[in-house]
């Protein structure tokens, strides 16, 4: 069975101070809670300060970002192995916001993974169609390249600790979700791709994450689709009770 996944993904909100009160509140909502794997994504500059609070706890931390390489003069940049020292177990990979304004291709995003698992990072791949792709009804095409050229090389070995996350670039936030059936079409569209790259039995034990104005309310009904296994929050990850009762399915 597959463990679901709740991710938080901060982008680029929060000081040092509310950070710490963020966390520290989550931390507390978080306790018991076991079926569930939960990780949130501060950005870069509390990572440090995120990993005391988060220290003893089922919480996991994880970056939105890092550079394929893992050390050079690369202004501005952070690699694997500085996020693995400052505890973090995952990084976001290839979100849609780092591809639309960062240039980030799928060429890189594939260098980023398979540093991400040589320094055993969890990487979170992000894949997703713009509206006009979905309009066109390019949508499953786009993924299909997206995920063929980011997961190039990638043997089953290490694909194993991958997390995918489908993110149609129309849902994030815009307050509009995906339906979970539209949600689904496309979970098990990948798991088929998945189950093509590395085998049946390895796709079949992979989490494939939605995102997209994932919301208390909207949680519970994505949840029931067989191939959804968990949520990239944006938006509502920011507070730590709306966050929490997505962890707990909107309860
Ligand atoms: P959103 O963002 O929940 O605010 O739509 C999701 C994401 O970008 O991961």
């Amino acid at each position: 069975m597959r463990k679901p996944i709740m991710g938080g993904n901060w982008k680029m909100y929060k000081t040092a101070r509310e950070a710490v009160q963020t966390i520290e509140d989550l931390r507390e909502r978080m306790e018991g809670v076991e079926e569930i794997e939960v990780v949130v994504f501060p950005p870069f500059t509390v990572l440090g300060l995120a990993e005391k609070i988060l220290r003893d706890s089922s919480i996991g931390l994880g970056a939105q970002n890092m550079h394929w390489e893992a050390g050079g003069s690369y202004t501005g940049e952070i690699s694997a192995p500085m996020l693995v020292d400052l505890g973090c177990r995952y990084v976001i990979l290839g979100h849609s916001e780092r591809r639309r304004y960062f240039g980030e291709s799928d060429e890189r995003v594939n260098k980023k993974i398979k540093s991400a698992l040589t320094f055993e990072l969890i990487p979170v791949v992000c894949v997703g169609e713009t509206l006009k792709e979905r309009k066109e009804g390019s949508f499953k095409r786009v993924v299909e390249t997206q995920l063929n050229l980011c997961l190039k090389g990638i043997g089953p070995e290490e694909a194993e600790r991958m997390v995918i996350a489908y993110e149609p670039v129309w849902a994030i936030g815009t307050g509009v979700t995906a339906t979970p059936e539209q949600a689904e079409e496309m979970h098990s569209f990948v798991r088929e791709l998945l189950a093509k790259l590395f085998g049946e039995d390895l796709a079949d034990s992979m989490r494939i994450q939605y995102g997209g104005s994932v919301k208390p309310q909207n949680i519970k009904e994505l949840m029931r689709e067989p191939d959804i296994d968990g949520a990239l929050v944006g938006g509502a990850s920011l507070d730590a009770s709306s966050f929490a009762r997505i962890v707990k399915y909107g309860e």
